[in-house]
Parts: structure tokens; C-alpha cells; sequence
């Protein structure tokens, strides 16, 4: 038989395998974010990984399957693996629509995959915590979602490191019509607009002129990014709006909850997802050397277009990649814990049925025990047990068995203390 071709022993493209490590950093991530969403008062749900074609395309255009893994099933479905979840939960949320009572405040860990130019900070495949307030006008729920975020940033120890940059399209909108721009032109100028961050200015004017805007209202554009401040803006709009409030209002809120140093006004987050309706925000590293850590915005009408009711609805999506990416910067990446609490050796075959005894019994006092598979020498042993950070060490040998004693080592106190083996397992040995 002739040898078969090897295969690629690399994930593909894109995508990661965890190997136990780095698993138990994604899983400390995982429960910091399930943690802060608890304490803000949001309930889990999940939604399939699969989602049907027709509903991202509805939310999002034809173009969305060159940016995504669709496929056909083999029934012919089309079918594709989720962007991001915020479809699922409209989706999940029109489908129960009488049985539900809002506001729902939910919160959804999953992955996401998407068919990325890959880049840092970038991947085609990442984990996703959502935060949504489904049916409250706000700014109430928008004080929830970003004190919840900033939180969840607090607990991993970025609290100086972050700040969330929030505008409000509608905003933008007000400020374009006082600028004489009609408003049928501002979804054109959203889309470039959503460019500028990684377009310089020349660039950002080019593209401006080529969708037809003249020189004189590209400087009245590039006018309005020089308002930083909502003041500046109610100055420069001679009024106020409801979007110019609603947006105070947010400003307000996170300040009562005393993290008004860790927001900003940004009139240039724009926000590429075409439903956005309002708020709209992303949050970076101070230094604004990595990609968004996190990002969202309102999006009164997606219910709607899917076939539900109108209902406001406001939300947000954490990725895993920068804010790991960021932490590893900054020197505090979380230590994962010790796979067990007490790690349990024998020096002969023969000792292995009462090392087993002995696990069982600190099992059931809900301690974690890994037992030696083989026997060892007490030196190998010793070292083993100290490499895997395990608290306690207990080494079995004949003697001890004999004797009906146990000796388990201390290794973070470096003490030894010497036990009872009856009291572990009664009569048996
Ligand atoms: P998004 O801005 O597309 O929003 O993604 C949210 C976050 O997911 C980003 O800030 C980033 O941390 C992470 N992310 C996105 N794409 C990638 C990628 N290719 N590789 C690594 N990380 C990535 C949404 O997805 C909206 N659905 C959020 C939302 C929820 N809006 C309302 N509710």
C-alpha cells in the first residue's frame, strides 16, 4: 500500500485551534464577560452558528456573501456561518414576539466567522460577547450596555487603557442638513465616511469627490470633524436636536456612574453596518495602535426589516482578538489556574489502586485530583507535580500503605504534613 500524501497539520487560514492554555485564557475572558453582564442584570441566550443566507443578506445585501463562508447544503439551502449575531437575535426575538416581555436585556457569547482580509487584530473566525436591549427607547439602555463593557474592561485590568469613542448618526445627519447636504446623500457619505479612519484626508476627499460631492461641501464635511465636543456642536448648530440631547443624555449617565473619563465624543465613528440608526460607538486603546476593542450602536428598525414590529433596539459586540492582543501588550494577560488542586503519585504498580481510593475521596469533597497514570520515581514525581502549579503533592509507597499513613506536601507552603489514610478511604487500602 503506498504511504498517503500528509496533510496540513495547520488550522486554515484564518481560523485558530486553543490549545489548553490558551483555552484557559478565552475561558477567564468568557467568565469576566459573563460575570459583568450578570451583575448589570442581562440573561444568556445562543443562537445556531448556521444561519440561513436570505436573512444576512436582508440585513446587509448581496455583497455581504463575498465577506462571508456561505455555502449549500445538501438539500441546496443557502446557508451561511454567521457574520455576527445581531441577525440570530432579531431573528430569535421576532419568532417569539408575544411570548416575550420587553425591555430584554440578553447577552450571547459565540463565534463569528467571517471571510476577512486578514490583518492584526483580524482573523476570519473570532468569539463575540453581545450585549442588546431589545424594546427601550433609551438613553438608559445605552448607559447600561457601555457601564457593562467598561466594567467587563475594568475586571481584566484595562480600565486606563480604553476609552469609548461615541457619536450618533442622526446627529451627523442633523449636522450634514445644516450643512446644506440633503439627506438622500448622507448614506453615500456614511460609507465613506466609515473609511476615514484608515484613509488619510487626501484619500477621504478623493473618494468624496468620485461619489459626486464638489470640493466646497467636502471642506463644510472635513469642517464638521474639527466639533469636538457636544457644546461645540450645539454652538455650531445654533440648537439642539432630539439626537443632540439623546446623546448629552448618554454623556450624563456614564459620568453618574463615575466613568465619564472614559468616554469621548467622536463625530467620526460612523459605524460600517449599514442598520445603525443613532448611537453609534467604538472603543480603542488609548494609543489607538490596535483595532476596535469593541463596538455598536442603536438599530431601531432591524426587527422590522425581518419581519417583526418596530422596536427600538440598542446593543454591542466585544471580540476576543484585540482585547487578548492588548492585554498581552501590557503585561497583564490573567494567569490560568493550576489544572488541579492536589496531584497524586505511587512508587509501584501495586500502590495505584489506593492512590485511586484516595483521589476518589478528595473528589467528592469537590477537589481537583489528577492521579499518576503510571508509577514514578518520587524526584519525577515531585517535579511533575510542582511544573503543573498543583497545591498539593501526595506520593504513595509501599511503607506508607503498611503504615496507613498518607504524607501530602504543601508545595506553595513547602511544609509536609502526614495524614490518616483511614479517614480518606476506611478500612480499604
Ligand atoms: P462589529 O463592529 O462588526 O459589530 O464587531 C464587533 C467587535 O467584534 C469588533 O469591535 C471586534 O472586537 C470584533 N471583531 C469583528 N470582526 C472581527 C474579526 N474578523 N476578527 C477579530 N475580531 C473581530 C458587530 O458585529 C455588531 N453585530 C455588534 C452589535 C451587537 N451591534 C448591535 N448589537
Amino acid at each position: 500500500m503506498k504511504a498517503s500524501a500528509s496533510v496540513d497539520i495547520m488550522p486554515p487560514r484564518g481560523m485558530r485551534d486553543f490549545y489548553p492554555h490558551q483555552t484557559g485564557l478565552r475561558e477567564i475572558l468568557f467568565d469576566t464577560w459573563s460575570k459583568a453582564a450578570q451583575r448589570h442584570g442581562f440573561v444568556q441566550y445562543d443562537a445556531c452558528i448556521v444561519e440561513n443566507l436570505a436573512l444576512l443578506k436582508r440585513k446587509a445585501g448581496e455583497e455581504i456573501v463575498d465577506q462571508i463562508y456561505a455555502f449549500n447544503d445538501k438539500s441546496g439551502r443557502k446557508l451561511a456561518l454567521r457574520p455576527e449575531i445581531t441577525p440570530s437575535l432579531a431573528r430569535m426575538v421576532a419568532a417569539r414576539w408575544h411570548a416575550l416581555s420587553f425591555p430584554l436585556k440578553w447577552f450571547a457569547i459565540g463565534q463569528c466567522f467571517r471571510y476577512e482580509r486578514m490583518s492584526r487584530g483580524r482573523k476570519r473566525e473570532h468569539y463575540q460577547w453581545n450585549l442588546d436591549v431589545i424594546g427601550a427607547p433609551g438613553p438608559a439602555p445605552e448607559v447600561e450596555l457601555l457601564t457593562t463593557a467598561l466594567s467587563a474592561i475594568a475586571d481584566l485590568g484595562l480600565d486606563s487603557a480604553i476609552r469609548v469613542h461615541i457619536s450618533n448618526r442622526a446627529l451627523l445627519a442633523d449636522l450634514l442638513s445644516h450643512q446644506g447636504i440633503s439627506a438622500d446623500r448622507h448614506a453615500d457619505l456614511f460609507l465613506v465616511l466609515d473609511k476615514r479612519g484608515k484613509l488619510s484626508d487626501a484619500a477621504t476627499s478623493e473618494m468624496l469627490g468620485k461619489n459626486g460631492f464638489t470640493a466646497e461641501t467636502t471642506a463644510k464635511i472635513f469642517e464638521l470633524f474639527r466639533l469636538d465636543s457636544l457644546d461645540a456642536v450645539r454652538r455650531h448648530l445654533g440648537k439642539t436636536t432630539p439626537a443632540l440631547e439623546h446623546t448629552a443624555a448618554i454623556f450624563e449617565g456614564v459620568s453618574a456612574y463615575g466613568w465619564g473619563d472614559r468616554i469621548v465624543f467622536d463625530l467620526s465613528v460612523v459605524r460600517g453596518l449599514n442598520y445603525y440608526t443613532g448611537t453609534v460607538f467604538e472603543a480603542f486603546d488609548v494609543d489607538r495602535r490596535f483595532r476596535a476593542v469593541f463596538g455598536g450602536g442603536r438599530y431601531d428598525h432591524l426587527l422590522e426589516q425581518i419581519g417583526g414590529r418596530p422596536i427600538p433596539a440598542v446593543g454591542l459586540g466585544f471580540g476576543d482578538v484585540v482585547v487578548m492582543e492588548i492585554m498581552n501588550e501590557r503585561g497583564c494577560t490573567p494567569s490560568v489556574p493550576a489544572a488541579a488542586d492536589t496531584v497524586i503519585g505511587y512508587m509501584e504498580p501495586s500502590q495505584f489502586l489506593t492512590g485511586l481510593r484516595v483521589a476518589r475521596a478528595l473528589r467528592c469533597r469537590h477537589e481537583r485530583v489528577d492521579l499518576a497514570m503510571v508509577p514514578e520515581k518520587a524526584r519525577a514525581f515531585f517535579g511533575r507535580a510542582s511544573h503543573a502549579g498543583a497545591r498539593y503533592a501526595i506520593y504513595i509507597g509501599p511503607d506508607d500503605v503498611e503504615k496507613g499513613c498518607l504524607r501530602r506536601k504543601d508545595l506553595e507552603q513547602r511544609t509536609e504534613a502526614t495524614l490518616c489514610l483511614r479517614d480518606f478511604i476506611g478500612d480499604a487500602s
